[in-house]
């Protein structure tokens, strides 16, 4: 057992910015060969990665991502599911099409991923992890994020239900569930004001947002040898976020240094 990612092949979705460039820079730099698969082209491509136009809702589009890294690597032995969406709005306010899209987005894409992924996993029979991002929202109601709390939700669903059907063949499914991180995703909340960065901070218990980077770690232990004896899990990855009951919790309640 090695926990280098040479002569792996990874695919992660999203990956022209934030969140999922740091985990393809992660793997790269531990020794994958990556692809990115975004709608969108990176400002700022990285040496080493290569960078597919996908739209992860469409089943062609998808299907297509997967023949070119067959085409050109062979293999696939990694999936991160990471491409999202956000669309704020109130139930009996917000589109049915924007209420479509973030799930689609989010849920139906980790679907058409997998669904590509997995046959080719258990055909090459040398096992593979997927990693999905989840999301806090995964686990708390948000006022106005009814389709991103589902589809994050459904996520976590679907990672525990395809864990089981592939676990005989080596492949482990897991997710990884960030809090407030400090990509555009957010920059977007704080935008049109469904967010406040010092709501936010004063919220959560280490006192800052997540840099991708510490993300991308977690992606990581998931995605390697590491972690050969986890599936169908999710880890938290929010400075403390979910598990406090007491917010305003008093100073003698908390270590001080
Ligand atoms: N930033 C946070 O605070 C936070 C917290 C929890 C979970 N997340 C999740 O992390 C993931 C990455 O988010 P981020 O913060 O890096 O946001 P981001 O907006 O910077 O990146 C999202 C990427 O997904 C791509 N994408 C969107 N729709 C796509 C589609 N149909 N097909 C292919 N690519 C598509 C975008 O083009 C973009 O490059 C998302 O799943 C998000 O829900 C983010």
């Amino acid at each position: 057992m090695t926990n280098s990612l040479a002569g792996k092949v990874a695919a992660i979705t999203g990956g022209a910015r934030g969140i999922g460039d740091a985990i393809a820079a992660r793997l790269l730099s531990d020794g994958a060969r990556v692809f990115a698969l975004d709608k969108i082209a990176p400002d700022e491509p990285r040496d080493g990665v290569t960078y597919l136009e996908t739209d992860v809702t469409s089943p062609d589009s998808v299907a297509n991502a997967f023949a070119t890294i067959d085409a050109q690597a062979g293999q696939i032995d990694i999936l991160v599911n990471n491409a999202g969406i956000q669309r704020v709005g109130l139930v009996g306010q917000v589109s049915f099409a924007d209420f479509s899209a973030v799930v689609a987005t989010h849920l139906n894409g980790f679907f058409l991923c997998a669904s590509e992924v997995v046959p080719r996993m258990v055909r090459r029979g040398k096992g593979g992890a997927i990693v999905s991002i989840a999301s806090t929202a995964a686990f708390v109601g948000l006022p106005g994020r009814g389709a991103y709390c589902a589809a994050k939700a459904g996520i976590l669903g679907l990672t525990r239900a395809l864990s089981l059907e592939v676990a005989t063949q080596g492949i482990r499914v897991n997710a990884v569930a960030p809090g407030f991180t400090r990509t555009k995703f957010i920059e977007q909340g704080l935008a049109d004001g469904s967010l406040q960065e010092d709501w936010m901070v004063a919220r959560v218990p280490m006192k800052r947002l997540a840099a991708t980077e510490e993300i991308a770690n977690a992606v990581r232990f998931l995605a390697g040898d590491e972690a050969t004896y986890m599936t169908g899990q999710s880890i938290v990855v929010d400075g403390g976020w979910i598990v406090q009951g007491i917010p305003e919790a008093p100073t003698w309640l908390q270590a001080s240094s």
